[in-house]
């Protein structure tokens, strides 16, 4: 039997996987997960966003693995570079790195046919105290989302634990973008949202693969598109900062796809 096939799809399109493809997962998940603990030194003052991506096109080649974005809808990079007020989306290029930049790196790999999706922050130069602050919000606020992933649960519960400890550090959760449901697709059922009430939307079952991204803004939680068509950007300017992790549901929790194996995924504020 077609191995794509196996599993059932709930009646909010949301696919149950197999015991079977954790493990594809966790393959995928690692691979992301060690390019973005090895990009670290390659993120300075005075570096190009440009340079980091072609880090991590070749460290995609050399495992082997194909990168998820390389022709996603018209994009072109291995990877998502978001500098600053840019919440998500952000198009490697040219400019340099400046001392105190706040930058998302959000990498998608295929391995075995499996999607391992992921993002975190890294720093250039010194760190100020407000942005140190947005960082370490926007990384718990992740955990306080995984935390939420059990059986029974559902994903209003997981929206509702990241938008009142966000709201309560007087910090804000975009609302224009979300996670997603994924495993052998890059993005599948559900939308994952970042905000929302306790028991709404859908149970969470074992066997669901998906992804949680908080993006939070340290001003306004609007957004707008710019021309390019990809660059998200804060409505009004503030600092956004955004972490994620790939994650599948098991009988009592969560397994994290996606864990750095350098124990590096929250940033250690090293300069360059
Ligand atoms: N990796 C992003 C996500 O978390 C999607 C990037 S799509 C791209 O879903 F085309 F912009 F790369
Ligand atoms: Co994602
Ligand atoms: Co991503």
């Amino acid at each position: 039997m077609d191995e794509r096939h196996t599993g059932r799809t709930t009646r909010d399109g949301i696919r149950i996987h197999e015991k079977a493809d954790f493990a594809g997962m966790h393959a995928a998940g690692k691979l992301a997960a060690e390019i973005l603990d090895d990009v670290s030194e390659h993120v300075f003052v005075g570096q190009t966003t440009a340079a980091i991506d072609r880090f991590i096109t070749d460290r995609v080649e050399a495992a082997g693995a194909t990168s998820a974005t390389i022709g996603y809808k018209g994009y072109q990079h291995a990877s998502c570079i978001s500098v600053n007020h840019v919440v998500c989306h952000g198009i490697p290029g040219d400019k340099r790195l400046k001392d105190g930049d706040i930058l998302n790196i959000d990498v998608t790999v295929i391995v075995d046919g499996w999607y391992g999706d992921t993002s975190r922050m890294y720093v250039a130069g010194n760190l100020s105290r407000k942005s140190e602050r947005l960082i370490q919000v926007t990384h718990d606020a992740l955990f306080r989302g995984i935390e939420a992933v059990k059986p029974g649960n559902t994903f209003g519960d997981i929206g509702h634990a990241i938008q009142t400890y966000v709201e309560a550090q007087r910090m804000s959760v975009v609302r224009d973008f979300c996670g997603h449901g994924l495993g052998r697709v890059f993005h599948a059922p559900p939308n994952v949202l970042h905000y929302g009430r306790p028991g709404t939307g859908p149970v969470l079952e074992e066997g669901m693969f998906f992804t949680i991204e908080p993006m939070v803004n340290l001003g306004r939680p609007e957004t707008k598109v710019l021309a390019d068509d990809w660059t998200a950007v804060t409505r009004d300017k503030s600092l956004s900062a955004q972490f994620e992790h790939s994650i599948g549901v098991t009988a009592d929790g969560c397994e994290i796809f996606t864990l750095s194996p350098a124990g590096t995924f929250h940033p250690t504020y090293t300069t360059g």
